[in-house]
């Protein structure tokens, strides 16, 4: 997917720039324009063509264009400073950024890496024979594709010496060989089976392996504080394994929050009334959404939150009913429904389903990096037979609303003992659902120290 995106990017921003090319080589051949005495002036064939030359070019890069916002999958990629700090005064994004984070209350917080499964990166990343280096629970790990497709996840460093295995370690059938020394760990158990200057690969020579899985165009590890097995499985949408729901684009943030505080805007119903409720044209600067301009055009919005039962106990389910009214009118052909199943601590399938426009999923995953930096990723899947602009856009209105979620996050406090009225009752009912991905010596952060190295 990415490689047809870039291709059909560069054939018509070639082209375009081959035609502009070719236009200016004609008027420079043709002497100085600015000379009036030049003959550039004199010859009006020459000039006629540049002219044709440059509006070729021009409308080259006019379809191009249109033909990336028709086709080809949305991609807003965002680093940790880009939204949701508010730059004043002269300073920097970065600036303001790092000063929020030093200032920062960080609250009585929960631990900072529940049990469960978390994203580590999408599958078409990850070619046979190529390896990986990614951060996640505040560790290194090495995420490889074996010869034989498989994906593995084993801790980066190696423990003979303590290279890192991901940078410019090779694949070896479905092992890893670290660049230092030579030494192959085997991915399905991390065990070393070859020392290549040794006689004897002792027993205990191994690296640590993280259990995964690959599903729904994820590979995803499992994290337990104890090193228990996985007490779930991620639920295969099989509508993408078959090839119905085809990929239609991602979003990826970088947010300063604990991972609890994310999950949690579900089961926050209040919230929607009011910081959803602008239409999405108001933007995402939380300062402005509600300014006059665009007060005509709303989003109503129906929702309940429900933690399902045994043996499901580790989902939970946002029923959302959305409306949008313009100029105070509701335009029921617009109302959308979405079913958004939390599956553990760090994967959500927010269901699409509508009238006309068709059904999809978007994967909302949220993976910490570090006890409060938290990349959380859209990934949106949606039946072929519709065009991608339509999936496109409810991704582009997914992530204004989120990016508005995302500067109340990277400025709150957590508040362990918040004050609550009854209609906030959710809240408490989904903090103690989400308590039971936590155990004895689930990771906390140790010293508020710990957050302000950015
Ligand atoms: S450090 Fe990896 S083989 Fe020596
Ligand atoms: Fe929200």
């Amino acid at each position: 997917l990415e490689l047809s995106r870039s291709s059909s990017m560069s054939t018509g921003r070639v082209a375009g720039i081959i035609g502009l090319g070719v236009a200016a080589m004609l008027i420079i051949q043709s002497g100085d324009p600015l000379d009036f005495r030049s003959p550039v002036w004199g010859d009006t064939g020459l000039l006629a063509r540049a002219a044709v030359c440059i509006i070729a070019g021009g409308s080259l890069l006019a379809m191009g264009w249109l033909h990336r916002l028709l086709f080809s999958p949305l991609e807003v990629l965002r680093g940790p400073d880009d939204v949701g700090y508010i730059a004043e005064d002269g300073r920097s994004r970065a600036q303001a950024a790092n000063e929020v984070r030093r200032r920062r209350k960080t609250g009585e917080l929960p631990p900072v890496y529940p049990n469960g499964w978390y994203r580590v990166m999408d599958s078409h990343r990850l070619q046979r024979g190529q390896v990986k280096s990614v951060s996640i629970l505040g560790e290194q790990v090495a995420v490889f594709r074996g010869q034989d497709g498989k994906a593995y996840v084993v801790d980066a460093y190696c423990p003979h010496l303590g290279a890192n295995l991901a940078v410019g370690g090779q694949v070896v059938g479905s092992c890893i060989e670290c660049p230092f020394h030579g030494w192959q760990f085997r991915g399905n158990d991390g065990k070393c089976v070859r020392i290549p200057y040794a006689e004897k690969v002792p027993e205990f020579a191994k690296v640590r392996c993280w259990p995964s899985c690959e599903v729904n165009g994820q590979i995803l590890v499992w994290f337990h504080c104890d090193g228990e097995d996985p007490q779930w499985t991620v639920p295969e949408q099989q509508e993408i394994t078959k090839g119905q729901w085809v990929y239609r684009g991602r979003t990826e943030h970088f947010i300063n929050a604990h991972i609890e505080e994310i999950p949690e805007n579900a089961a926050d119903i209040a919230h929607l009334a009011h910081l959803h409720t602008p239409g999405i044209a108001s933007g995402v600067d939380l300062r402005y959404t509600n300014s006059k301009t665009w007060e005509f055009l709303r989003h109503d919005w129906k929702v309940q939150w429900e933690a399902e039962s045994e043996p499901n106990k580790h989902c939970s389910q946002m029923l959302v009913k959305h409306a949008l009214t313009v100029f105070g009118r509701h335009w029921p052909l617009l109302d959308v429904r979405v079913v958004a199943r939390q599956v553990g601590p760090g994967v959500v399938f927010l269901l699409v389903d509508h009238s006309f426009l068709g059904r999809g999923v978007i994967l909302q995953c949220v993976t910490p990096v570090e006890p409060l930096l938290q990349c959380v990723s859209h990934t949106i899947f949606y039946q072929a037979n519709i065009p991608p602009l339509v999936p496109k856009f409810i991704l582009k209105a997914e992530c204004i609303q989120f990016e508005r979620d995302v500067m109340i996050w990277n400025n709150k406090k957590y508040i362990s003992k918040p004050l609550l009225v009854k209609e906030d009752s959710a809240i408490q009912k989904h903090r103690r659902w989400f308590s039971q991905f936590y155990s004895e010596n689930s990771p906390r952060l140790q010293h508020q120290r710990d957050t302000l190295d950015f």
